[in-house]
């Protein structure tokens, strides 16, 4: 059995209205019906668009958030069906570490005093002076001086304030830690700092994690295994390395495009899927498949009425889409346009740098005039095209941070 087992897990927000009789009058789908397993001493990366549920989904799993229906099975119980008592024995072994460092950290508590908090509420350590001890010894874990015991949150830098934030998490001796975008908020020179610090823990204190981030080459540099959200469900899941090298739900592949690759000469060659409109509300998701409102692969038949479920592919790859196979071998044709910029000759593209906006519209043209009845919103109002994703340079290029030498290195690939 798998460490951490989610099972068809929803978490809905009731959207209220009204003053004097609070009414229900309608639901935020923020995570819907999500299956996933995390093996013990492994991570498990969570990407997608903002406002896909991926804290939503690391909030139910320590029940921060109620949980709509499913199962959180941690070891072997199902924390969704703990009461509070019982849920508060197991947190400590859960831990969650947050974006905003210095958001997460009370200003007006030293940093001693930040770590011990957590720990005599959860009974480690006989004393004060047993807690200092073990607080000193996970500090130059991190990589933090000693004499960090007695300073303030404003004190330190991001970087730094972001190992603060692990300790935290650390010191409760948890066997799973929820990491939230770790390094978003930090400076491209250190999140290769903090992403390797974690790998290291990892490695010597056998954690397992569930990585949280928007950004793909982040997750890539540290997931065993990584899945893709999109408005509450997972799209496609994978081994991290069979997903980066073909990734085979049409959601999964518009992503990768977006994320740049080092040959400048394939960077060129590449095609780009941009996709037309935005990210629908998950207060109205649309029937059926929710990507097929933007989805480059729309079929007349089934994407619009059948939800499709996550299904095996063979090599580890989970895939929710009706033609997955079709897509594959090359035999279902775009249905619309994309944005796609098909750049096959580097040097046309220099000289003739419109020739992809004139195809762009003129494909445009031919979908709306060969397809009228199929859903194709974005291109029928003309909707402007949305990268779907950031990038910053991978982790593993970024430059290292001088404070702390011993977390350079290489990661997980
Ligand atoms: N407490 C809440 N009450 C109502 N709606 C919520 C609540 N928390 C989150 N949501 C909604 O649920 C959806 C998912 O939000 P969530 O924060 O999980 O997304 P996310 O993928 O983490 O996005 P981001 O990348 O921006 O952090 C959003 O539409 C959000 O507005
Ligand atoms: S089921 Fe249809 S809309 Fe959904 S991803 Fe597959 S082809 Fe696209
Ligand atoms: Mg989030």
């Amino acid at each position: 059995m798998s460490l951490l087992e989610l099972d068809n897990l929803k978490v809905h927000f009731p959207i209220r209205k009204g003053i004097l009789f609070d009414r229900t009058v309608g639901h935020v789908y923020a995570v819907d019906g999500v299956s996933l397993k995390v093996e013990a001493g492994q991570t498990y990366g969570l990407v997608g668009e903002s406002g896909c549920g991926k804290t939503t989904l690391g909030r139910a799993v320590l029940r921060l958030v109620d949980v709509t229906e499913g199962e959180v099975v941690f070891d072997g119980t199902d924390l969704a069906k703990l009461d509070e008592e019982a849920m508060r024995r197991f947190r400590r072994r859960l831990q969650m570490v947050f974006q905003d460092p210095l958001g997460s950290l009370n200003p007006r508590q030293n940093i001693e005093s930040i770590l011990a908090e957590g720990m005599a509420a959860h009974g480690i350590g006989a004393d004060q002076a047993e807690r200092r001890e073990k607080i000193k010894a996970i500090l130059a874990k991190v990589g933090l001086p000693a004499n960090a015991l007695s300073r303030y949150p404003h004190e330190f830098s991001g970087g730094q304030r972001q190992r603060i934030g692990i300790a935290r998490a650390l010191v409760l001796e948890p066997d799973v830690i929820i990491c939230d975008e770790p390094v978003s908020a930090l400076d491209v020179s250190i999140q290769a700092q903090v992403v390797n610090l974690l790998e290291e823990l990892q490695e010597s204190l056998g954690l397992t994690y569930l990585v949280i981030a928007h950004d793909l080459a982040v997750v890539r540099h540290i997931s065993d295994v990584i899945g893709v959200m999109y408005l509450g469900s997972l799209v496609e899941e994978a081994p991290s390395d069979a997903l980066y090298e073909g990734p085979r739900h049409p959601y999964t592949k518009a992503l990768m495009s977006a994320v740049p690759v080092p040959d400048p000469d394939l960077e060129d060659r590449r095609e780009r899927i941009l996709l037309h409109g935005d990210l629908p509300s998950p207060a109205n998701p649309p029937t059926g498949c929710r990507f097929h409102t933007r989805c480059p692969w729309v079929q007349e038949t089934r994407c619009a009425t059948d939800r499709p479920e996550l299904t095996d592919t063979g090599d580890g790859h989970r895939v929710a889409c009706h033609w997955t196979a079709e897509i594959e071998a090359g035999t279902l044709a775009r249905t619309r346009a994309t944005g796609v910029e098909a750049v096959t000759e580097t040097a046309a593209v220099a000289e003739e740098p419109a020739v992809a906006d004139v195809v762009r519209e003129e494909d445009d043209k031919a979908v709306a005039d060969a397809q009228p009845g199929l859903p194709v919103p974005g291109v029928a109002a003309g909707a402007p095209a949305s990268d779907a994703s950031t990038a910053v340079p991978r982790p593993a290029e970024a430059p290292a941070d001088e404070r702390s030498p011993s977390t350079e290195g290489g990661g997980k690939r």
